[in-house]
C-alpha cells in the first residue's frame, strides 16, 4: 500500500462547516448529500512552507465545479480561505501538509435525490493531514484497468465532483492485480489518466498527455507547462515508451515504472519536471 496511518494525524482537527473538531468527532448528517449521493465537489492542496499552492486555481476550479452542479450559496473564496487558515493555524500545520477541501450540495430536509431537497446550503470539509506526497520518485507500476472513464457526454470530467466510483473499482483491479494505481482509458480504449492522477508520456522528444476529454483539466500539469495535445494515445505507445509519468496537486509529480503488470518496462529514472519541479 502507497498510503499509511501517521502517528502525527492522530489528534488533528477537522473543519466541517466552521466547527474546528477533533477527528474522531468530525461527522456530517446523514442527511448530507455526499452520503446521500456522492453529491460533493472537491480539491486536493498542499501547503510548502505556510502557503498554499496555487490556492487561487483551486477555488475557481471547486466554484466552476459546484456552478455547474448548480450548487447554491457557494461560499466565495475570501471566506473559504479564512477557513483554510483557521484549521491550518488550529492544527500548528505549515509543511508537508495535504488538504482535502470538500463543498457537498449539503444537508436535505428528508432523504432524497432532488436538490429542491436542499435549503440550508452547501457544507464546508476541511481535512489537513500532514503527509508526504503519496507516489515514491523510483517508480510505481501501473495495471491498465477494464474500467473506462466517462466520455464528456456521460459525464463532464471539467466537474471535479468527489463521486470517485470508477477510480476506485480501477484501484482495486491494480490492487488485485499486484499494482500500485491503474492506467484509466476512455470509452474510445484511448488513454485518459490513472485513477488518480494525469499522465504523460514522452514520444520522439515530445511529452504526450491527453485532452480533458475524460480526464479533467489537470492544474498540476499546466504548472509543469505541459499543454494538453493527445487526443488519441493507445496502450501501445504507453507499454513502448521507456518514460512516463503522472501528476496532480496532491501526487506531486511521479514517474511510472511499468505500463502493465504484464508488460515489464523496467525500472527507469524519474523524467526532468519529476527532478526540478517541486510544486
Ligand atoms: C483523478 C484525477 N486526475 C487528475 C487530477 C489532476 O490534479 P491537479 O489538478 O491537482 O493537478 C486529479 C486531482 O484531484 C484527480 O483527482
Amino acid at each position: 500500500m502507497l498510503q499509511k496511518f501517521n502517528a502525527l494525524n492522530r489528534d488533528i482537527v477537522v473543519n466541517v462547516d466552521g466547527k474546528l473538531l477533533h477527528r474522531d468527532q468530525a461527522g456530517i448528517s446523514s442527511f448530507d448529500s455526499a452520503v446521500q449521493g456522492g453529491d460533493a465537489v472537491w480539491e486536493g492542496l498542499r501547503l510548502y512552507r505556510g502557503r498554499i499552492f496555487k490556492l487561487r486555481e483551486h477555488l475557481d476550479r471547486l466554484r466552476s465545479s459546484a456552478l455547474a452542479l448548480a450548487f447554491q450559496g457557494i461560499p466565495s473564496h475570501e471566506k473559504i480561505t479564512e477557513e483554510l487558515k483557521r484549521t491550518l493555524a488550529a492544527n500548528g500545520m505549515r509543511d508537508g501538509v495535504d488538504i482535502r477541501l470538500t463543498l457537498t450540495r449539503g444537508v436535505k430536509v428528508t432523504s432524497g435525490m432532488d436538490p429542491r431537497l436542499n435549503q440550508s446550503g452547501p457544507t464546508l470539509i476541511i481535512l489537513a493531514e500532514h503527509k508526504p506526497p503519496v507516489y515514491p520518485q523510483d517508480g510505481i507500476s501501473l495495471l491498465t484497468s477494464a474500467i473506462r472513464r466517462f466520455p464528456p457526454d456521460c459525464l463532464d470530467p471539467k466537474i471535479h465532483h468527489a463521486n470517485l466510483l470508477q477510480s476506485i473499482l480501477a484501484k482495486i483491479q491494480a490492487n488485485e492485480a499486484g499494482a500500485d494505481d491503474a492506467l484509466m482509458l476512455d470509452s474510445r480504449g484511448f488513454v485518459a489518466e490513472t485513477n488518480a492522477t494525469n499522465v504523460f508520456l514522452v514520444s520522439g522528444g515530445a511529452v504526450l498527455t491527453p485532452f480533458p476529454v475524460a480526464c479533467p483539466e489537470g492544474i498540476t500539469r499546466v504548472i509543469l507547462g505541459v499543454r494538453p495535445n493527445s487526443p488519441h494515445t493507445t496502450t501501445a505507445t504507453s507499454w513502448s515508451r521507456p518514460r512516463a509519468w503522472r501528476s496532480s496537486m496532491r501526487a506531486e509529480s511521479a514517474p511510472s515504472s511499468r505500463g502493465n503488470s504484464s508488460r515489464d518496462l523496467g525500472k527507469f529514472m524519474p523524467s526532468p519536471p519529476c527532478q526540478s519541479q517541486r510544486l
